[in-house]
């Protein structure tokens, strides 16, 4: 929770010269991104068309689970902080509008634009004044020339408007504690007039200002390490975001390769992925085996990037390759329960996890929900738990064999094996001998390698992670790793 010392202060305005700013959508950036701006001093209306979303926030209520965020509001909510359903006057009232809604995949791999689209035409028809319109969702190259146009057929005047690109790369789970200290700011933009105003938003944090605040949200930058603001050029600040993302997935998917290779050698993907990632030119993060990526933007943001670069003429068969090793992973993990339980039909299986990652309640192409449809088509029942995503799944598994449990230990009562799916830090604490107990048979599948083998073994476990040998009290323990190859 949260490491903010006194949240109950009142905010003094760190902006000097507060901007005011609309950001249309309300959903995870949307929503982090007003919040964190209010919290810099600025004067925010963030927009939704979900009335009820609108409703529920005025009300103080926060509709997604991410660390932080409440605190924030409770801070700036209906002070800097406001929300409203009347795009119009939010953005009359604005010196930059951030259009933070969803881009989605289109059924062939495209970014769906559409609401990018529908909200720059809302905003062009209210173009008074100079503003600045900001692309804050993921978009492919040439996004903000495509606005442009669109202000210009509405008849924005030219000297109305500049059109920039300012990236997101916050995580789910960590997304205040990225957005206040982030690794960088990218603001793309060909005007020195809309880049003046974006220096302005962000000088808080550029200027190191925010984190010598008695309240500001602590983390790794600071006055004298202050974050790091790139200007580029709209065009590559849009390419900046697409490459990092099909990047990271890259990484995610190289690593589920070399650990495929490791459970064939009887190697362990976590010694492979230290000795890899201590050479500063890999770095360690993103070598984590497991099921996969997932989440509302790997997925989708992957087959955005290859449907620009075919666009282009160009071959990105590599990031083809990428989503394919993610695919097949799910599927192999599928067969390694197989592997431990022989038949699958009428099997009850205790799960942990169902968002995508641990620290966030977003179940969008969560690998774990992706395993939980598959045990429902192999004929299993479910009793799942997981500490944020339940009234997500819920909606998504109506009349289904799925059950939801009160505490993760109880998803064990009776069940044939466990099985842990997303990566939430707290499985790491639980009782396993209690859980062991409560099993019918003490099988324990870690799609996550959450959990140290040894250890679970020696509380009595056939313990199956991902790249890492089988381990289980004698003699089960060779029988199992031959199945599983
Ligand atoms: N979620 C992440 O971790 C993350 C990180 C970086 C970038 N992004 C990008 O940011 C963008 C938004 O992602 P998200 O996860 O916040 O999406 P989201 O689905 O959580 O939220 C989008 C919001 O926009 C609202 N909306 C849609 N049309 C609207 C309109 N015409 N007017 C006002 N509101 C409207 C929706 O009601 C919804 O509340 C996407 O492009 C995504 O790729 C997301």
């Amino acid at each position: 929770m949260s490491m903010i010392h006194d949240f109950s202060a009142p905010s003094e305005s760190q902006a000097e010269e507060p901007v005011r700013i609309a950001i249309v959508g309300s959903g995870y950036v949307g929503l982090v991104a007003a919040a964190c701006f209010a919290e810099l001093g600025h004067q925010v209306m963030c927009v939704d068309i979900d009335q009820a979303r609108v409703a529920s926030l005025q009300q103080g209520h926060i509709p997604i689970h991410e660390d932080l965020l409440p605190e924030l509001l409770a801070r700036h909510n209906g002070k800097g902080l406001n929300f409203t359903t009347d795009l119009i006057t939010a953005v009359e009232n604005s010196d930059a509008i951030f259009i933070a809604v969803g881009t989605p995949s289109t059924e062939n791999g495209d970014a769906d634009l559409s609401y990018v689209e529908s909200v720059a035409c809302e905003i062009s028809r209210t173009m008074t004044d100079y503003k600045v319109i900001v692309e804050k969702s993921t978009v492919p190259v040439y996004t903000s020339g495509w606005i442009a146009r669109i202000m210009s057929r509405n008849q924005v005047p030219e000297n109305h408007f500049d059109v920039v690109s300012n990236p997101e790369f916050l995580r789910e789970g960590t997304a205040v504690q990225d957005f206040l200290h982030p690794d960088r700011i990218v603001v793309g933009t060909h005007s020195d007039r809309a880049f003046a105003i974006m220096q302005r938003i962000y000088r808080p944090l550029t200027s190191g200002e925010y984190y010598d605040q008695e309240a500001s949200v602590p983390g790794v930058c600071s006055q004298a390490s202050p974050a790091l603001l790139i200007r580029t050029g709209a065009e590559s600040a849009e390419l900046i975001k697409h490459a990092s993302n099909a990047f990271l997935a890259m990484k995610i998917s190289f690593i589920n390769c070399v650990a495929n290779m490791c459970e064939a050698a009887n190697a362990d993907i976590g010694e492979v992925a230290n000795g890899m990632g201590t050479d500063k030119r890999i770095g360690g993060s993103f070598l984590r085996a497991g099921l996969g990526y997932g989440g509302s933007c790997f997925p989708k943001d992957v087959k955005a990037f290859r449907a620009v670069g075919a666009q282009m003429g160009l071959d990105l068969a590599l990031l083809e390759n990428v989503e394919s090793i993610n695919n097949n992973q799910q599927r192999r993990f599928l067969q390694k329960v197989r592997s431990a339980l022989w038949t699958l039909r009428g099997k009850r299986l205790g799960v942990l996890g169902l968002s995508f990652k641990g620290g966030t309640d977003d179940i969008r192409e969560s690998p774990a929900i992706r395993m939980v449809q598959a045990f429902l088509v192999e004929g299993c029942s479910i009793a799942a738990y997981d500490p944020a995503a339940m009234p997500n799944a819920r909606k998504l598994f109506v009349d289904q064999d799925v059950t939801f449990a009160d505490e993760a230990v109880a998803v064990a009562n009776q069940a044939d094996a466990l099985i842990i799916l997303s990566d939430w830090q707290e499985f790491t604490q639980l009782d396993f001998s209690d859980i062991k107990q409560r099993l019918k048979y003490p099988i324990l599948l870690d799609g996550r390698n959450l959990l140290d083998p040894r250890q679970m073994a020696g509380l009595g476990f056939t313990y199956m992670s991902v790249g890492r040998p089988t381990h289980a009290p004698q003699p089960t323990s060779n029988l199992i790793d031959r199945a599983v190859r």
